[in-house]
């Protein structure tokens, strides 16, 4: 049993953040979200791991996250060459996966659940391929299924205009050696990429045992903004574990759980927790609200934050109009002068979202 893990593609939803970094790398509680699939695939027991990259993030990617060593993992990077498909990065996955069955696990989702039920499930029945679905509001920002009251998958339709069902195909899928003959067998769709939705479906139409399981816990595809703060309020209140390893001084004010990094300085603080603070940050006169994760070398100084994500080496400071709803980019400035501002002066890259309210 290998396992593929799709750390490629556009990530046009999440710019501008991913017009410099993958947004498989955007940390939720600190930690990338390409590691949380990682970890789950090795809880499984699989620990063979291929990744695919794209050629304007792999580097990243593959720097960050290493050989599998601190995961006990092998890790495996392939690159592909351009955004063609979730059925086109299996297909040029082939030479890694040989004739073994594998788990693929989308890069930017994260599921609560842990994979050994499915994964016994699908070797004991033998199938060919096991889906995971999940009702979902808006079935059609997704893959979407019919399935028969026996169980068994009927159809699949990629993000379908009038979807037949609220049953979205979760990122994570077993695969039998039969998906590469069926990826071999179908064309791109509409919008150029070769689906593995339309592989599946040659797996159904040409009687493979192909099966469904519900998914239960959460689930979370990280797609946009608002999936990355509801990701980081549920790690945060699944998993943070209290812990400071920096200092705090004793005119701070701290409740609730709260980890603190290496080498981070507090001073005259109020944090109210789950909030997560990494290494080497320095804290002064600023509230910190509930679900805040602040990665590696953040400066915030006067400043009032809240349910926000900052990724590392950003400085913020003077802001006490509170900061709410927020995802900060890397090495952001933000600033508002001690004297009531007079104007504002941006320097604002594309895409960017700024709303002063
Ligand atoms: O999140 C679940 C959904 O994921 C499913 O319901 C859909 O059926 C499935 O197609 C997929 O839809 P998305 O639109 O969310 O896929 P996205 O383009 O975001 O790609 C998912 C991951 O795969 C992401 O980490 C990028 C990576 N990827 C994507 C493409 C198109 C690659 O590595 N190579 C690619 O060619």
């Amino acid at each position: 049993m290998k396992a593929l893990i799709l750390s490629g593609g556009k990530g046009t939803r999440l710019r501008p953040l991913t017009y410099t970094g993958a947004k498989q790398l955007v940390p939720v509680a600190n930690k990338p979200i390409l590691w949380y699939c990682i970890e789950s695939i090795v809880a499984a027991g699989v620990t063979d791991i291929g990744i695919v990259i794209s050629p304007e993030t792999g580097e990243e990617v593959k720097n960050k996250t290493g050989n599998g060593d601190r995961f006990n993992a092998n890790i495996t990077y392939i690159l592909q060459d351009k955004p063609a498909g979730l059925a086109h990065a299996v297909k040029i996955s082939q030479p890694f996966l040989g004739d073994d069955s594998f788990i693929m696990f989308l890069g930017d989702n994260l599921i609560e659940s842990d994979l050994n039920k499915f994964l016994n499930s699908f070797q004991q029945k033998q199938l060919d391929a096991l889906i995971l679905l999940r009702q979902v509001d808006d079935p059609t920002a997704f893959g979407v299924a019919t399935v028969g009251s026996d169980g068994k998958v009927i159809r699949l339709v990629e993000k379908p205009k009038q979807p037949e069902s609220n049953l979205a195909l979760v990122g994570v899928y077993f695969f039998k050696k039969t998906i590469h003959q069926a990826i071999a067998n179908i064309v791109p769709s509409a919008r150029g990429e070769l689906e593995i939705t339309e592989a599946i479906q040659k797996l159904i139409d040409t009687d493979q045992n192909v099966e469904a399981s519900e998914l239960e816990g959460w689930w979370l595809d990280t797609g946009k903004k608002d999936d990355i703060l509801a990701a980081n309020q549920i790690v945060l209140d699944a998993r943070l574990k209290s812990q400071n390893l920096g200092t705090v001084d004793t005119d701070s004010n701290l409740s609730g759980r709260i980890a603190i990094g290496i080498g981070s300085k507090v001073i005259s603080c109020k944090i109210r927790g789950p909030v997560i603070i990494g290494e080497n940050c320095y804290l002064e006169n600023a509230y910190i609200g509930p679900y805040t994760s602040i990665k590696d070398r953040v400066t915030i100084i006067s400043t009032d934050i809240e349910h926000s994500v900052i990724l590392s080496d950003s400085k913020i400071t003077g802001i006490h109009q509170r900061i709410v709803d927020s995802v900060i980019g890397q090495r952001v400035l933000m600033k508002v002068s001690p004297k009531r501002p007079q104007a504002l002066r941006f320097l604002v890259g594309d895409d960017s979202q700024l709303e002063i309210m």
